[in-house]
């Protein structure tokens, strides 16, 4: 959203129709734009040279939610679990279960003796046990990295002995890379796609991707699934028949990712301008009393720690009750930790990529609701 105009711009300058785009196309995307993604993906995520990515084992579907149904119908079964650590972007409950009766397994990223939000092989073996005890079986753990709405980057000695649990159990792991080109502009990121060979089972390691946020064209419905084997991609072919994109929207962007000197200069655009936002706008809500924000590496949000402004021992509904008043009173549209997972009242996720009118009068709302308002509307 912080490059619209330059986007914008380059969609308008090589929107086309050839007579082609007229029929129907490939169930799975089409290969010339398949195989493009491919490069473009060794480029832009900086692949090693002997990473081979190849057009058979991607699937064009209908954004990162298409890529979960996807991947649900090719993996679960019912009575599946899938686990995923929380908070999470918990739209992809709904996602998953379309298709399948399986279930969600949430795995706390919170310690409760440190009290800090962390990735470890520990949360899957303690959510694996919770499926067990529940009669499910634990088929895929899902992986958001970078994290939304955390923010946190995981690098490899993190993630590797999750990937090492997931073998030893024969479960599937399917890593969410959606906001990887929008890192902060000092963070390094490995994509998993990097890891190639070295992955301990390859053939149940998936990546999924989708333009909806590192462009911030979400509504093309554009996403991208790179499983593990070519044989899960011919089982998707008769579900994404209906998922996959229009071939015009697939002919654009192929030529908008072929233009490799403008994919290089608007990735380093847009990097820079959330980098910058992110810190303007975390010093600004860092001025309010109450307020304490954690650090993010990437994405669009900020994980803000309002536990100050609720009662002591504060429940979900002291929690819900902030978000109403600032949604209520000063129309400020902020997801409460709930809704995502958080297992602790008093955590908010607050999106900062939005235009600069928009931000500069969110902050000063925010700012107002949280402070003389607050305490004159909202006993506690
Ligand atoms: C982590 C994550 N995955 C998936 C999605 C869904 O993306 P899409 O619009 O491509 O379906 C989102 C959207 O916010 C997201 O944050």
């Amino acid at each position: 959203m912080l490059c619209e105009q330059e986007l914008v711009d380059k969609l308008q300058s090589i929107q086309t129709w050839i007579p082609s785009l007229n029929y129907y196309g490939d169930p799975i995307g089409e290969r010339t734009f398949r195989q493009e993604l491919c490069h473009f993906f060794q480029d832009a995520l900086h692949l090693d040279n002997d990473v081979q990515l190849t057009p058979d084992r991607m699937i064009i579907t209908g954004g990162a939610a298409g890529a979960f149904i996807v991947y649900s119908y090719m993996l679960t079964d019912v009575n599946d679990a899938i686990l995923v650590p929380s908070p999470y972007y918990s739209y992809i409950d709904h996602n998953v279960s379309i298709l399948t009766e399986n279930q969600i397994i949430r795995c706390p990223l919170l310690n409760q003796s440190t009290g800090k939000f962390r990735l470890s092989r520990e949360i899957f073996e303690h959510g694996y046990i919770e499926a067990q005890s529940k009669g499910l079986n634990p088929r895929a753990i899902i992986l958001i990295n970078p994290s939304n709405p955390l923010g946190d980057i995981y690098d490899e000695m993190t993630i590797r002995p999750i990937f090492q649990f997931a073998a030893e159990k024969r479960m599937h792991v399917i890593v969410d890379e959606i906001y990887a080109l929008s890192t902060f502009v000092t963070e390094c990121f490995q994509s998993i796609l990097n890891y190639n060979s070295s992955l301990p089972d390859p053939d149940r390691t998936h990546f999924l991707w989708s333009f909806s946020k590192d462009f911030s064209l979400s509504g093309a419905r554009v996403g991208i699934i790179y499983a593990g084997t070519a044989e899960l991609c011919t089982k998707a072919s008769k579900i994404n028949f209906v998922l996959v994109p229009s071939r015009n929207i697939q002919y654009t962007f192929e030529q908008l990712i072929a233009n490799r000197e403008w994919i290089h200069a608007y990735i380093a655009l847009n990097r820079q301008r959330l980098t910058h936002r992110y810190i303007q706008v975390k010093s600004t809500l860092e001025t309010i009393e109450g307020v304490k924000i954690r650090q993010s590496h990437a994405g669009f949000f900020i994980w803000a720690d309002l536990r100050e402004l609720l009662p002591d021992k504060a429940s979900f509904n002291d929690e819900k009750r902030l978000f109403e008043h600032l949604f209520n009173c000063a129309g400020v549209f902020v997801l409460r930790g709930h809704t995502l997972g958080c297992t602790e009242p008093g955590w908010f996720r607050f999106i900062f990529s939005v235009n600069d009118t928009i931000m500069t009068e969110a902050l000063m709302r925010i700012e107002k609701a949280l402070t003389q308002t607050y305490c004159s509307h909202f006993s506690i």
